[in-house]
Parts: C-alpha cells; sequence; structure tokens
C-alpha cells in the first residue's frame, strides 16, 4: 500500500469574512497558513471531506458555495443559484452528498458534492437555520434555529422525521458539533454566552463553559477538544471536553467566522449508502431505518424505490406562494418548485421547448419566468398590468398572451417581454381565462363582465366572433386539440361543459362542484381544481365518469396544466 502522505494529519480550517486559513494541530504552535484561493468576499461556514479532500465553504456576498483542494487548486462554485444566506454546510462523506442551511430562503437543502442534483428536504416552520451537523452512520441531520423561538432540531437525511431536540434556554445557538465517539452534542449560543452539551437522545444537558464567551460564532470539535471563534475576543478557543482547561489557538484575529476541526485523510463509517450509491439512481438518503432514495427537483421516483425518471406528464398548479407539480405517472405527492419572490401566482403555462414555466403574479402585478428548476427567474412583464388572471404561452409563435381584468385587455408580446402590443381592448369587459390554438391562428377568452361569454379572435385580435353566448362566469378554459373541443368550468351554473370548437355541440361534463376554479384535459381525462374542496380531481373528458379526487390540497389551488 502506498505511503501516508506527509503533512499534518489533523487541521483546523478557518472561514475568515475574505480568505481561508489553516492550522496544524499536530504541533502547539498553532501558526495559521493562508490557502492560496483567490476571490473570496463573504466566507461564512466551513466543511471538509477527508475523501476527497475538498474543502467546501460558503460565501454570504456572492451567495454561492463553493469548493477547492486544500491548495487551492479545483476551485469550483458548486451551488450559486437560490443561494441567499447559507450560513451552515455539512458534508455527508459516506453518501457524497452535500448539506446546508440558508437564512434567506429558510431552507435545507442537499446535492451530489459535485452540486448537481439538487434538492429541497425542508421548507417549512424554518425561522433562522444557522449551524448544520451530519450523523450518516446513524442517519441523523441536526440544526439549530436562532429565530423566534431558538432550538436545536433533528431530522433524518432526507429530511423527514423531525423532532425538536431543545427549545429552552436558548438565544442565538451559532455552533453545534457532534462527538462520535461519545455520542454527545455540544452547542455554543452567542447569547446565553454558554457551551452546553448533552446526549445524542437528548438527554442529560448540562453547561460546559459559562465565562467569557462573549460572541460565539464557529464551533467544531475533533478528539477531545471543542474549537470556537469568538466575534469580540476575535480570537480562536479550544476548550478539553472532559477536564474543561481552555486554551488559546489564535488571539486577536479580526473576521473569523466557520471552523472545522478535522483529520486531513482519515474518515469512519459506513452505511448502505456508500456501495454503489445505495442502488439509487440519484440521491442516496440514509436513514436509521436504511436507505431512501431520492430525486433531484423536477424528476420523480418511480414505483421501484431506487429509479428517477423525467415525468412526462405533470400537473402545474399555484397555491399562495408556491407554484407546484404533481407527477401524472407516479402519483407522487406534490412538489413545490423552488421559486422566490412569488406573491400570488395566478395563470400558469409552460414552454416545453425550453422547459421554463410562465406565471402571472396579481399581487406583484408581473409576468414572470423561470426554469422547471426554478433557476434563472426574471419577470419579463413588469408594467402596465392590473389583474393579469388569463394567460397562454404560443409554442409556435413563441409569445405569450395574455388578458387582464384590471385593464380590459388582452396582449401580446415575445416570450422575454419585448415587442409588446395590445390585441383587443373595444368591447372588452373582465377578460378571465385565455386559451390559445397556435396551429389553426384562434386565441379564445372568457368575460365575466355584464354578460358573460366566450369569445374568439385570430391571434392578431382580428375576426373576433361570440361562441358562446349564454354561460356563467367561466373560468379555465382549456382546449383538446385532439379532439378538437372546448372546456369551461363555470362558477355561476357550477358545470364543467365542454363544446366543439365553434361553441355548438355543447354538453355537461360534470355537475354539482362547489366551487371549480381551474381545468385542464390530459388524455381520457379532465382534471380540475375545486377552492371550496381544496382538491384536484378528475374524470373521463367525455361521459364525466368515474370522478376521483386525485389530490387533497392545503390553501387555495388556483389554475393549473397538465404537461406532456
Ligand atoms: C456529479 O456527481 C455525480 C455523482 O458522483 C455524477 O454521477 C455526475 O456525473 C457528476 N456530474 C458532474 C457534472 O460532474
Ligand atoms: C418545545 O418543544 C416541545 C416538544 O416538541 C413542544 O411541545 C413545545 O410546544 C415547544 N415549545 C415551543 C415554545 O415551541
Ligand atoms: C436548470 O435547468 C436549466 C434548463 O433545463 C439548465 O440549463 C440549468 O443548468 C439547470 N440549473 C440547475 C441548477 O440545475
Amino acid at each position: 500500500s502506498p505511503l501516508p502522505p506527509p503533512g499534518p494529519t489533523q487541521l483546523l480550517l478557518l472561514a475568515r469574512r475574505t480568505d481561508l486559513r489553516r492550522i496544524s494541530l499536530d504541533t502547539p504552535d498553532f501558526t495559521d497558513i493562508i490557502l492560496p484561493t483567490d476571490d473570496i468576499r463573504h466566507a461564512i461556514a466551513i466543511d471538509y471531506d477527508p475523501v476527497d479532500g475538498h474543502i467546501y465553504w460558503t460565501d454570504d456576498d456572492v451567495r454561492a458555495i463553493r469548493r477547492s483542494y486544500l491548495d487551492g487548486s479545483d476551485a469550483q462554485f458548486i451551488v450559486t443559484s437560490q443561494v441567499n444566506h447559507p450560513d451552515g454546510i455539512a458534508v455527508d462523506w459516506i453518501a457524497r452528498n452535500l448539506y446546508w442551511t440558508d437564512t434567506g430562503t429558510d431552507r435545507i437543502e442537499v446535492t451530489r458534492l459535485n452540486g448537481t442534483m439538487r434538492k429541497i428536504l425542508i421548507s417549512e416552520d424554518l425561522d433562522e437555520p444557522r449551524a448544520i451537523v451530519l450523523d450518516p452512520v446513524a442517519g441523523y441531520m441536526y440544526w439549530t434555529d436562532w429565530g423566534e423561538v431558538p432550538k436545536i432540531e433533528r431530522a433524518d437525511l432526507d429530511g423527514t422525521e423531525r423532532l425538536v431536540m431543545v427549545n429552552t434556554s436558548l438565544g442565538w445557538p451559532n455552533g453545534l458539533a457532534l462527538d462520535y465517539t461519545d455520542r454527545m452534542i455540544y452547542w455554543g449560543d452567542a447569547k446565553t454566552d454558554k457551551i452546553e452539551v448533552m446526549c445524542m437522545d437528548g438527554s442529560g444537558r448540562r453547561i460546559l463553559v459559562e465565562d467569557k464567551l462573549p460572541h460565539i460564532f464557529g464551533f467544531t470539535l475533533l478528539g477531545d477538544y471543542v474549537y470556537w471563534t469568538d466575534w469580540q475576543r476575535r480570537s480562536i478557543e479550544r476548550v478539553h471536553k472532559h477536564t474543561t482547561e481552555r486554551e488559546f489557538i489564535i488571539d486577536q484575529l479580526p473576521d473569523l467566522m466557520g471552523l472545522k476541526a478535522t483529520y486531513v485523510h482519515q474518515t469512519f463509517g459506513t452505511n448502505l449508502c456508500a456501495e454503489a450509491n445505495g442502488g439509487c439512481s440519484h440521491l442516496c438518503l440514509y436513514k436509521p431505518v436504511g436507505v431512501q432514495c431520492a430525486c433531484p427537483i423536477g424528476l420523480e421516483l418511480i414505483a421501484d424505490l431506487s429509479t428517477c425518471i423525467v415525468p412526462e406528464a405533470f400537473l402545474l398548479f399555484s397555491r399562495h406562494t408556491d407554484i407546484r407539480r404533481i407527477s401524472l405517472e407516479t402519483n407522487n405527492n406534490n412538489v413545490a418548485i423552488p421559486l422566490t419572490g412569488v406573491k400570488e401566482a395566478s395563470a400558469l403555462d409552460f414552454d416545453i421547448t425550453d422547459n421554463r414555466i410562465y406565471w402571472t403574479d396579481i399581487t406583484l402585478k408581473t409576468i414572470s419566468r423561470a426554469f422547471m428548476n426554478g433557476s434563472a427567474l426574471e419577470h419579463v412583464v413588469e408594467f402596465g398590468l392590473d389583474y393579469p388572471e388569463g394567460m397562454a404561452v404560443d409554442w409556435l409563435g413563441k409569445n405569450l398572451y395574455w388578458a387582464d381584468t384590471g385593464t380590459n385587455r388582452i396582449e401580446v408580446a415575445k416570450l422575454d417581454g419585448q415587442h409588446r402590443q395590445v390585441l383587443v381592448w373595444k368591447d372588452l369587459d373582465s377578460p378571465r381565462a385565455l386559451a390559445l390554438d397556435p396551429a389553426e391562428g384562434f386565441m379564445y377568452w372568457t368575460e365575466w363582465g355584464g354578460k358573460p361569454k366566450i369569445d374568439r379572435s385570430a391571434m392578431d385580435g382580428t375576426g373576433r366572433i361570440t361562441l358562446v353566448p349564454n354561460v356563467g362566469r367561466a373560468n379555465g378554459l382549456t382546449i383538446d386539440y385532439a379532439e378538437r373541443r372546448l372546456y369551461w368550468t363555470d362558477l355561476d351554473t357550477t358545470l364543467i361543459e365542454s363544446s366543439n370548437m365553434l361553441g355548438l355541440e355543447r354538453e355537461v361534463i360534470a355537475d354539482d362542484l362547489p366551487h371549480p376554479f381551474g381545468l385542464t384535459q390530459y388524455q381520457d381525462y379532465i382534471y380540475w381544481t375545486d377552492w371550496s374542496q381544496r382538491s384536484i380531481e378528475r374524470a373521463n373528458k367525455t361521459s364525466g365518469q368515474n370522478r376521483t379526487v386525485i389530490q387533497g390540497l392545503c390553501g387555495a389551488a388556483r389554475p393549473w396544466k397538465p404537461i406532456s
């Protein structure tokens, strides 16, 4: 076997604001050496992977997670989108995954170590998540939250089975460290000014240090020592976990942030994710009960519980500040598309050619788009919108059409918002839903004002005719392109109706719907949301038979769309 590589065996890695440093723990002189990694703007959290020798850190200024080798080589940006204030980072050295907390997006997320296959694990009930540490052998992650109710929580490595471990006598629990040998959890609190410890099962909480700790920030443990940085003392100190003997490692160095004490090459432990990625096609997340395969955003786990596929058909729907999707094939739970800043998404559409979703936001009064994975979010129309409730993508002409109930206009622009033009404005009374038939060159819309109706015109706004005059307030207008039929929900009659493309041969498909709202059609089914039932239901598109609730929804669902 090869000789062990030269150099130190134990290191303390330090994130300062604008540089990263290493301090050998093998000898007692504790000289700090700046790593030759350039362009560090505001490094916060730091971790290390002894298997590959990569050092990982978060940078609050460039809003990214980065890595490089200790000698500064192979410097990469690992995660750059949807990163706000990433304050905690942790390497799962067994499954080869990276976890982080973000106090800006209030999420805990995971990716492979190279930044691919990103998945949001926890996005609810996080206030100000900061430190995160992993116990991959046992299948747990632990994190701190310094929000309104400060706490230390635990979950399985897939984000499930959350448990509050501590929520009393905490202030700003900034630092967290696991002692894998003694099965203990240590934490440092910058408000109570204490270092405390308890058993990993939550029992036996006690204070380790409680004097001269003005502002703990970074926190780590290796062997018999707990190390921490202190903002006020501008120091790194350590304390022996049994004797509580304290010692300065560094004194009078400003801008000390995260800290990681580690072996350079040595690791320990294994689990089922170590072998062939646990049989998982994408993410292997280890839990106390065994392997949980998981998929990055946009993919779905199929019935073998190991393989992620791109779903061929899914529904998109909006719910308050979320845009969510449900696979129609794998019958999976619905998942949120990771978008920030959505206030009240209303109309939604999808452009399959470049995998982008488009939506109107009736609070922000904008039309926006982003990729399905949530990246590259941009507002394409920001001015002159009031209540844009109807919108559709013309996938042939690469145009965006919308109907505005407030301004009483139907407009068009290129998909990037350029070359905007008003198409219909005369005699338009509260236009609501909009559907396009680009192959035939027609657009269809419903109006709610005065005398509700369904109208049609050419896609340049000319040749307007009324197709369906005797109708209530119709919503969720959709086209079955294969069978050449129109479908709509009627809020007043509480029906779903259908007609041919000229508004004739009307048929009632479903009746007695409490508050039908969005409507769409896919293959043999129509799908609709109901506001008061808070559900997504489906039925056969011609007979209305076999009505089933496919998903209960918490909160109101607005229009949505199946994509195939
Ligand atoms: C990222 O890592 C995964 C898992 O190790 C690997 O399958 C994938 O090819 C890597 N992708 C890139 C772009 O390096
Ligand atoms: C603290 O945690 C316990 C146990 O989970 C819970 O019952 C209690 O409501 C929490 N207290 C606060 C203030 O959140
Ligand atoms: C998101 O998807 C787009 C288009 O499919 C792709 O170009 C981009 O690299 C993806 N971004 C991430 C972070 O996966």
